[in-house]
């Protein structure tokens, strides 16, 4: 029997507030408020939008926050939903030095995951359930855990030794920051980012005032492999099989989890007015389960409103619920305003682009007006 393939991870959110000087908080032990009530709205929003909030044990610790949705009517949106009313609290421990009174345990009657060694959390495996994903606790082994389980979206809110870890290993998507006008200038009070925080390429998406609080929106381009760079090159090339056309010249590769080409496609293949992501993807049976943990590789960016045919590529990959697409050149407003990468992310799937490679993608559509190598 083949082996089920592994549920995606969720995708991550990351949501802090720092102090203008980048503090998550000073050194005192009562918590600095660095948010207002229109923020503390929004994060209500976005804890209710998520299947799972995560915190370090250091903010359990120090905070002992009860990490649940405030507000009445998005509780009743969740249900409404068919959701549980509050997402699933998650924390992550290498010590294990968490107090079972602590209202991330009593709080509410969400369901408790903590990640930590085995059995240095066993007086906590009546209030919570006990996972091991390594000693440490390893980050990608939690995620898949809690894709396993279900978590689609995770909301990560702290603290910095968190944030640092996700955004230094390329595992968060998104990063809500909010800044408050105040300054700590206490070296000893915890940062949002401490030392070792590598650097990774942001895209700021928003920027919004919420009274004297600046709110940052960024998301996280997330970074190709050498294989990524190898089947997008084989994507490109397979433009060279397209019939003479006044349209794009596209190619397209879809592969298995582990790298293997599970199809190809070409724009005009089968049908003239056949694009390349359609023509591969009409060459797998649906529901397909490696489809699942599939990635499809376009020259171009996946289309997002066509004359043509009924459906966009962008949503016969949603349709086919691939949740990786890498490309090499977004799309030129020549026939539509594309919006296939922002309509991608936004539906929740992973988008790599890889705009080294464009000028190979424009060179095989020089036929276009206004199309430079
Ligand atoms: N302003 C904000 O938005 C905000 C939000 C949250 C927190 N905070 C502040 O941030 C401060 C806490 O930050 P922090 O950096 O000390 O704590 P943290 O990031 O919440 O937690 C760090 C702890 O989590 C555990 N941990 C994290 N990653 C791990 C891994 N991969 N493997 C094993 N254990 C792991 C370890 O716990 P063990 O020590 O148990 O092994 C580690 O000491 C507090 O002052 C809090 O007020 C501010
Ligand atoms: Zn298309």
């Amino acid at each position: 029997m083949a082996e089920a393939p592994t549920p995606a991870r969720p995708h991550v959110v990351l949501s802090a507030a720092q102090s203008l000087d980048g503090y998550l908080d000073d050194a005192s032990g009562t918590r600095l408020l660095l948010s207002n009530e229109d923020d503390f709205a929004e994060v209500d929003r976005l804890r209710a939008e998520a299947d799972a909030i995560l915190v370090g044990a250091g903010t359990v610790r120090a905070d002992d926050p009860r990490l649940l949705v405030r507000s009445a009517e998005l509780r009743r949106e969740r249900r409404a939903a068919g959701e549980p009313e509050q997402p699933v609290k998650v924390t992550v421990t290498g010590s294990g030095e968490l107090d079972p009174h602590a209202q991330f345990f009593t709080a509410g009657d969400a369901a408790k995951l903590v990640y930590a060694p085995p059995s240095v959390a066993e007086h906590l495996r009546d209030v919570a359930t006990l996972v091991d994903a390594g000693t440490p606790p390893e980050l990608e082994r939690i995620l898949d855990d809690l894709g396993a389980r279900g978590v689609r979206r995770l909301l990560v809110e702290g603290g910095g030794t968190v944030h640092t870890q996700f955004l230094s290993a390329g595992l968060a998507d998104e990063l809500r920051l909010a800044v408050a006008p105040v300054t700590v200038g206490d070296p000893r009070a915890p940062r949002f980012l401490g030392p070792g925080a590598v650097p990774r390429t942001l895209r700021l998406t928003g920027v919004r005032k919420l009274g004297d609080v600046a709110v940052l929106h960024y998301r996280v381009a997330a970074e190709p492999s050498a294989l990524d760079l190898l089947r997008l090159r084989q994507a490109i090339a397979l433009a060279d099989e397209c019939p003479p056309s006044s349209t794009f010249r596209v190619g397209a590769v879809v592969t298995a989890a582990d790298g293997t080409v599970l199809a190809t496609g070409h724009s005009g293949e089968g049908d003239p007015l056949n694009h390349a992501e359609e023509a591969a993807l009409a060459k797998l049976p649906a529901g397909d389960p490696r489809l699942a943990t599939a990635t499809i590789y376009s020259s171009l960016e996946p289309c997002s409103a066509r004359a043509s045919h009924p459906l966009s590529c962008t949503q016969l990959i949603l349709a086919a619920a691939i949740p990786r697409v890498v490309m090499a050149w977004r799309e030129p407003s020549l026939f539509v305003d594309a919006e296939g990468v922002e309509q991608l992310m936004a539906a929740g799937c992973r988008v790599i682009e890889i705009p080294a490679l464009a000028p190979e993608v424009r060179r095989a559509n020089t036929h276009l007006p206004g199309v430079r190598p």
